[in-house]
């Protein structure tokens, strides 16, 4: 585990209480160098524990931390000055301006190479404005900007595009695209499936205080897509016959009303499915589709049955049964 394999940031075994509760159970993270990893999870499930420990800002229970290759030290000035972050929302002194904040913040230690200050994202004609009268974007913006002070080569960013308006977020992207495109490590944390799927190269999902997966956002998206369709506990049997020449079918259950079939098919044939179990009298009582990456982040944020080992699932469940009008496909997985 150093830079010899490629990884900004990895953790093993990080484990964090607070108290009795257990925020964090053994986290593994590998982040590889030069990309945004999109670190996603419910709320609760871990997020801001896990960057409070990487910023040192908390001390693990147990496990390690590695950053840019090195055993990370609570200590290390010069390691935390390698490491850009923006953990807790950030403070400034509202009657200064863009500029004299970032001032401020350079003359309390980073070593801030020439002409930094001026150059820093989306400031450029706000830059001589008070803080004072700043959107919540443009200090989030302030924020990242203080982050890259020492030009740091990893950074580290717990939900920055919460309290954002749609402009920026997009700005927000742009800016954190272009880091990643200059060879920086973006460490970024947001409970938005949708968020992270337009913003990040790899993917980490925490749920309950553990890494439950962890890929390139490419792999994720490119499994095949799964159709799922809810029928009566009486006619499972035989919607399963119908539906395996299509398909991989398993039964993934549901904690309560009718039992769930998951069939491995792209979404676009969500109506086919549901058309070929009407043709023979059985009306589903539920139809969704979506990609992989969806119905696990649906599966993760849908219920709070995580004990059970088949897990649960979100359903849209179809007015009048069996019109095969509305797979519930799309929706948010705010
Ligand atoms: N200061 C704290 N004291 C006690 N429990 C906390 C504290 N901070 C977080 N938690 C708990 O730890 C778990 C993880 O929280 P957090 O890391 O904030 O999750 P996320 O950022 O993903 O929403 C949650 O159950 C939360 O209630
Ligand atoms: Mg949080």
């Amino acid at each position: 585990m150093t830079t010899a394999d490629g990884l900004s940031l990895a953790t093993r075994g990080l484990r964090k209480s607070y108290g009795k509760r257990l925020a964090l159970d053994g986290l593994d993270l590998s982040v590889p160098s030069g990309v945004v990893y999109g670190f996603l999870g419910p709320n609760g499930a871990g997020k801001t524990t896990t960057m409070r420990l990487l910023t040192g800002l908390l001390h693990p229970d147990a496990g390690t931390i590695e950053l840019l290759g090195k055993p990370f030290r609570r200590g290390d000035r010069k390691r935390l000055f390698q490491v850009g972050a923006l953990v807790e929302s950030p403070s400034f002194y509202p009657y200064l301006d863009g500029r004299q904040n970032l001032r401020a913040l350079a003359s309390a230690g980073a070593s801030v190479p020439a002409g930094r200050v001026e150059e820093l994202v989306g400031l450029r004609d706000r830059a001589r404005d008070k803080v004072a009268g700043y959107s919540l974007g443009m200090k989030q913006r302030l924020g990242i900007a203080g982050a890259l002070l020492s030009d740091p080569k990893l950074l580290l960013l717990d939900e920055p595009a919460n309290g954002l308006d749609p402009a920026g977020i997009v700005a927000m992207r742009e800016t954190l695209r272009n880091l990643a495109a200059s060879g920086k490590t973006v460490f970024v944390s947001s409970h938005l499936l949708a968020e992270v799927q337009v913003l990040a190269d790899v993917v980490g999902i925490i749920a309950a205080g553990k890494l439950v997966r962890e890929g390139t956002l490419d792999a994720m998206l490119n499994d095949q897509g799964v159709v799922r369709v809810r029928v009566a506990p009486a006619q499972l049997d035989a919607a399963r016959a119908l539906l395996e020449p299509m398909a991989a079918v398993e039964r993934t259950g549901s904690l309560d009303g009718d039992p769930w079939l998951t069939v491995h098919l792209e979404p676009a044939r969500a109506a086919e499915v549901n058309q070929r179990l009407a043709s023979q009298g059985i009306f589903a009582s539920g139809l969704e589709s979506g990609t992989d990456l969806e119905m696990l982040f649906l599966e993760l944020t849908g219920g709070e049955n995580k004990g059970s080992s088949e897990g649960t699932f979100r359903a849209i469940d179809i007015a009048g049964q069996g019109q095969g009008q509305g797979a519930g496909q799309g929706r948010g997985a705010a």
